[in-house]
């Protein structure tokens, strides 16, 4: 998963490829490289091997080195074949040192690719998957192929979901792209054309923003962008809608992008929810392309994620459910088409993806198609490569998230789900209208309430700092809490590196009780739901055998509070929305762990934010 750039056109210089490249940095940071075609017929390579300081050090190779530009090619790398060196850094080139290609994804038949290029005299200077594609086009092109022919019929061979730009330096102004379940997509400039792995990378130099589809071949030079099947049939450019701005994709004032985004929660979940209710009262998702007519024939539901996706899939499992008693089951993305899960035309399969890209949901909707389900994605990306496969889109409007781990676009994922839910109740008639216009109601006041939590900002970061030497923490939560355990868990796995575990309350006592001693945190959800009282007992249960307890309660609730060595106070609301006020105090401590323990908070070590391999 990484991030790869390409630019081409009067106005293109190297420093679009390094600015662009920092705006990538999110999908890895392992090495970072540019390729650069001069006037005078010569592709220069410039790479940089340096962990999170990789970006900043290309940037000073790069620094002035513009002149004579003509077109490039940028790569930030998240190392899967080879370790991470210099030779192992993208871009790659072939033999001659003419043609130059960026690579996301993995080409699974690389072994015997490559066993056959060597065969055939080519020589290779890294470890990676990729070179064997720069080495293909070589030989493609010795056989008198363009370099669009080239791809195409490289392409035909390589077996793996990816993208790559590829470029020759001996016609440097086109360059020539394709995709396959990884994403890319392409931008139109004034005086420069562009292709990335996502819209943030261009922003602000690209006007208009083009979708690629999966085993199409694009031509950009500064003159045209064309688009081609793999037998060479054109195909129309569509126009992907843009509503992000480049300051959206700034840090706007904030140490970090993962603080900027816990920020913009009330934004986040308001924009994901208002002008879904139409003037009769009903919830209107415009976007949906399913049919009321075949969402009233569902009678099964699997929902697939990965990770905080999965999460907001678990809390919307328990809404689903319960308003429309439709039997839901939830799976981990990469698990789901393995086990073999029962399947019909009768059942709906909701993915979710903040990304629209991740791998092993993508191949988890995949499957679920060929079986004859319905699909459709929750995601933040408009037109990314799973709203496109699936039956059904419903965008979440949180915006960009740069930060690697996920906040607000998690928060709006739980929200546009419970629509979903909502609107499969409404459909189905399994609910009054009366009962989900009060819930609309109450969603629409989330966004205050979220303003609320964040006002505990400073209390959270004291106790988060108080607490920089504890060596393990527990998240305990029953019903839609153990997802918000589970969530306030991975949060501060991932940044603070930290032992962090997610239990549901009620199985603590079934073995990880063992655990508990005076080293151990304790994070309880304990809002008031049908199941207060339970969570209560499991709390006493750790508070006696010594566990230092952190309680995330309603505002006021004495009876809570008297039971916590900290409590983080979030206003009521209803019980299946509570993990959206629930899950901000525990974002809120992990970030201000990770910042006191001095780790990078936006780009923690061995992650990606978009997983394109399995
Ligand atoms: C954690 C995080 C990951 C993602 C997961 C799925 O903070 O960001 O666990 O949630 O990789 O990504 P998407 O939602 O893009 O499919």
């Amino acid at each position: 998963m990484c991030g790869i750039i390409g630019s081409t056109g009067e106005a293109a210089t190297l420093n679009d490829l390094v600015e662009g490249l920092a705006r990538l940095e999110y999908r890895g940071y392992d090495s970072a490289g540019v390729a650069v075609a001069r006037a005078d017929g010569t592709l220069e390579r410039i790479r940089a091997v340096d962990g999170t300081g990789s970006l900043r050090l290309l940037a000073e190779l790069a620094k002035d080195r513009s002149d004579g530009y003509i077109a490039g090619l940028g790569h930030t790398r998240w190392a899967t074949h080879g370790r991470v060196t210099t030779d192992n850094a993208h871009p790659h080139m072939d033999c001659s040192g003419e043609v130059g290609v960026v690579h996301n994804g993995i080409v699974e038949n690389f072994r015997e690719l490559k066993e056959e290029l060597e065969q055939a005299g080519h020589v290779f200077s890294s470890q990676t998957d990729t070179e064997v594609i720069a080495h293909l086009l070589e030989s493609y092109l010795k056989d008198g192929l363009s370099l669009k022919d080239a791809v195409m019929s490289s392409v035909a061979r390589l077996r793996g979901a990816m993208s790559f730009v590829a470029i020759n330096a001996k016609d440097p102004k086109v360059m020539v792209a394709t995709k396959r379940m990884a994403p890319l997509i392409v931008g139109k400039g004034d005086k420069a054309n562009f292709v990335a792995s996502d819209i943030p990378a261009i922003l602000g130099k690209a006007d208009v923003f083009y979708q690629i589809g999966d085993d199409q071949v694009v031509t950009v030079s500064p003159e045209a962008i064309e688009l081609f099947d793999l037998a060479g049939k054109p195909f129309e450019l569509k126009e992907i809608v843009v509503e992000w701005d480049l300051e959206a994709a700034a840090r706007g004032g904030f140490r970090d992008f993962m603080s900027k985004e816990i920020f913009e929660q009330p934004n986040a979940v308001r924009d994901s929810l208002v002008g879904r209710m139409n003037a009769k009262g009903e919830i209107a998702l415009d976007e949906m392309r399913l049919d009321p007519e075949e969402l009233r024939k569902i009678n099964k539901i699997f929902i697939v994620g990965c990770g905080t996706s999965y999460h907001a899939g678990m809390v919307a499992k328990y809404a689903v459910e319960h308003w429309t008693r439709i039997p839901t089951e939830l799976d981990i993305s990469s698990e789901f088409r393995y086990r073999d899960p029962v399947l019909d035309q009768q059942t709906l399969v909701i993915g979710v993806s903040q990304s629209g890209e991740t791998l092993d949901t993508m191949a988890a909707m995949n499957e679920a198609a060929l079986l004859g389900a319905k699909t459709l994605v929750v995601s933040n990306v408009m037109g990314s490569s799973m709203a496109r496969a699936a039956d059904a889109a419903l965008y979440t409007r949180a915006g960009p998230e740069i930060g690697v781990a996920a906040t607000k676009t998690h928060t709006a994922q739980i929200s546009a789900l419970m629509l979903l839910a909502l609107y499969l109740a409404q459909v189905r008639h399994s609910l009054y209208p009366s009962e989900i216009s009060d819930i609309y109601s109450e969603m629409l006041r989330l966004p205050d309430k979220i303003d609320e939590v964040l006002v505990g900002d400073a209390a959270i970061e004291e106790v988060a700092q108080s607490m920089a030497t504890v060596k393990k923490f527990y998240f305990i939560g029953r019903h839609v809490g153990y997802p918000v355990a589970l969530e306030g868990a991975l949060k501060l796995k991932e940044i603070s590196y930290l032992p962090a575990e997610g239990y549901p309350a009620g199985e603590l006592k079934h073995g990880p009780i063992a655990m508990i001693d005076s080293d151990a945190v304790v994070f309880g959800i304990v809002t008031r739901t049908r199941l207060w009282e339970k969570m209560i007992s499991n709390i006493e249960e750790v508070r006696v055998r010594g566990a230092k307890i952190v309680l995330i309660a309603n505002n006021g609730d004495v009876e809570s509070i008297s039971l916590g060595d900290a409590v983080f106070e979030v206003p009521q609301t209803h019980p299946l929305l509570a993990p959206i006020l629930d899950v901000i105090p525990l974002q809120l401590f992990a970030y201000h762990l990770a910042v006191a323990l001095g780790h990078d908070v936006d780009r923690p070590r061995n992650l990606a934010k978009t997983v394109t391999v399995e």
